[in-house]
């Protein structure tokens, strides 16, 4: 594994962290460990405690699971469906007095932000996805009008890189990136 390059030393769970797409198809979640992962976003701050996440969880080969695979993009679902768990993460989009809630994906990134952590602290890997049809997964899923679909988190167990073909294996083992902190920091940068 590449250790992110930091100019000063960070958690190893957020230098060593990376979102494989090469998953042990056999691997599967145990309860006591999914069940952290949930407390984990759980226990994310929100804007006035609002706590606008919900979240659909399948275990491989389960309905939820297949519900949730049939709405990813066909490039996601041709790594993903080796995924011990995914994660439909949902976010309430209007307040109780039917006022929209302009924060919720903020509040919806922060709980996947230490779901992502919790995984990885565990040992396994999480790999977050866009790339999927909302409107398919709402519906698959009898979600309710209320919710808005946010994203797709796959949970699993990193398999060897070489399990992958062609440009998928070449994006596996490439090294992670990032812009320079003096590109990101406008104003203030100590160093
Ligand atoms: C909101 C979000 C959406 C993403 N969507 C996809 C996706 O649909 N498919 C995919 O393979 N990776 C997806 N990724 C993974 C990113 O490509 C990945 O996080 C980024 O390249 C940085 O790599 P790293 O996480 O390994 O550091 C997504 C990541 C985030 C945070």
């Amino acid at each position: 594994m590449m250790k992110a390059q930091t100019a000063v030393e960070i958690h190893d769970v957020l230098a060593n962290r990376r979102s494989p797409r090469s998953l042990d198809s056999t691997a599967t979640l145990s309860d006591q460990d999914l069940v952290a992962i949930l407390e984990a976003a759980r226990w994310a701050p929100s804007a006035n405690n609002g706590q606008p996440w919900r979240f659909y969880v399948g275990n491989r080969g389960d309905e939820v699971f297949n519900a949730i695979l049939d709405s990813l993009a066909s490039f996601n679902q041709g790594w993903a469906h080796r995924s011990s768990t995914l994660i439909v993460v949902a976010g309430v989009h209007s307040r109780e007095d039917g006022t929209p809630n302009k924060g919720f994906l903020y509040d919806c990134g922060l709980a996947v932000s230490q779901m992502v952590f919790e995984t990885h602290h565990r040992g396994y890997v999480a790999h977050q996805m866009t790339g999927f049809d909302a409107a398919k997964a709402a519906e698959n899923l009898g979600m309710d009008s209320s919710l808005t679909p946010v994203a797709v988190i796959s949970i699993g167990t990193q398999a060897p890189a070489e399990h992958l073909q062609g440009a998928m294996l070449e994006r596996e083992v490439a090294p992670r990136v990032r812009k320079e902190l003096s590109e990101i920091v406008i104003k203030g940068l100590p160093l």
